[in-house]
């Protein structure tokens, strides 16, 4: 029995040296500690031990039983251990790979105008105000002092959806519905959208305009004049000089067209203001008292200025772009340029 016992041992001892990963490690433990094992048997033979040797016998079984299993145990901790460091060598980061570019999205050079100018009014005490780019013709044209016959009509060729209501030409119709709602005094700017069927470099169908109107005593034309150059001194740079040329438009009485000195010359002349230093931006004027009144405003008590760029022509010259179309494209060669 002794001998079988050390034969046994010596065995388990051989498979185990030569055990090389955690599967045949399995295996071994079942062919010697498992309940067919070869320890197992040995267990089974005490039977025919007799009495007296029985005490070291068993011990004999035991001690190789906890040796095998000792040994077994640390195998077992060895290979994982080196299963799981071949996984992390598998999986080890190329630092030196160059990465994936991830595309950031920017504001439209459009909406950058934008956010200047309202930004810009509302430091000067305005308020943002909205209205429908579906309009009626009363908002659009008739109650800003151009009915039905006038040949102002003429300067906006208008998408019209009944006889009655159109697409906005102009985001002046939003001075109506402030006045009509409203008691001076009050300054209000109104970004949006406005449409005409218009299409060229410089015209588009849609196109987007923001509105200003102030209404309250004693406005002059001083007050519109330090407004705006504030405005387009913070769009184009701080040394930015504009002038008044007279002009007209139904609803401003007197009107005006404004230009500012030309933001890449600076006034000297140069190509893109065609030699003249300056560049047409806006029109503007004094509240004409006819609209003041159409909209239940006394007229001898109030006055107000208005003015009305349009945003497109704003971005094309900030951004020096020579066609207008291209902002509408979305063509992202083009947009990441004006970043
Ligand atoms: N609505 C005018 C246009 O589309 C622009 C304009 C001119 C707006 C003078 C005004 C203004 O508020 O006072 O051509």
């Amino acid at each position: 029995m002794r001998e079988k016992i050390n034969e046994v041992y010596k065995m388990a001892k051989e498979s185990l040296n030569g055990c090389k990963d955690l599967n045949s490690l399995n295996i071994i433990r079942v062919q010697y500690l498992g309940k067919q094992g070869e320890i197992t048997a040995l267990l089974k033979g005490m039977k025919d031990v007799s009495k007296e040797e029985k005490p070291e016998i068993g011990q004999l079984i035991n001690n190789a039983r906890c040796e095998i299993e000792n040994e077994i145990e640390t195998l077992q901790k060895k290979f994982e251990e080196e299963e799981l460091a071949n996984k992390l060598n598998g999986e080890k980061i190329d630092i030196s790979e160059p990465s994936k570019v991830v595309e950031k999205g920017e504001i439209h050079p459009l909406n950058k105008v934008f956010d200047k100018l309202i930004d810009c009014c509302v430091a000067m005490g305005f308020e943002v105000v909205t209205g429908p780019e579906i309009e009626y013709d009363y908002y659009n044209f008739e109650a800003l002092n151009v009915p039905k016959d006038h040949p102002a009509r003429d300067m906006q060729d208008s998408f019209y959806i009944t006889d009655n209501i159109l697409m906005r030409t102009q985001t002046s119709s939003v001075q109506i519905r402030t006045m009509e709602n409203r008691k001076p005094p009050f300054r209000i700017v109104s970004p949006g959208r406005t449409y005409r069927a218009d299409s060229d470099a410089t015209h588009s169908p849609v196109f987007h305009q923001f509105e200003g109107l102030v209404v309250d005593e004693n406005i002059s034309m001083i007050d519109l004049k330090s407004m705006l150059t504030k405005m387009l001194s913070m769009l184009f740079g701080e040394n930015t000089k504009i002038r008044f040329r007279p002009s007209y438009f139904p609803f401003t009485e007197p009107s005006v067209e404004v230009d500012a000195t030309c933001p890449s010359c600076g006034g000297e002349g140069c190509k893109l203001c065609k030699g003249t230093g300056y560049m047409e931006l806006l029109g503007a004027g004094m509240v004409n008292p006819k609209v003041l009144e159409n909209c239940g405003i006394d007229s001898k008590k109030y006055t107000g200025f208005a003015f009305g760029p349009g945003v497109d022509r704003l971005a094309m010259v900030v951004n020096k772009i020579p066609d207008l179309r291209m902002m509408f494209e979305n063509d992202t060669k083009f947009l990441e340029q004006l970043k």
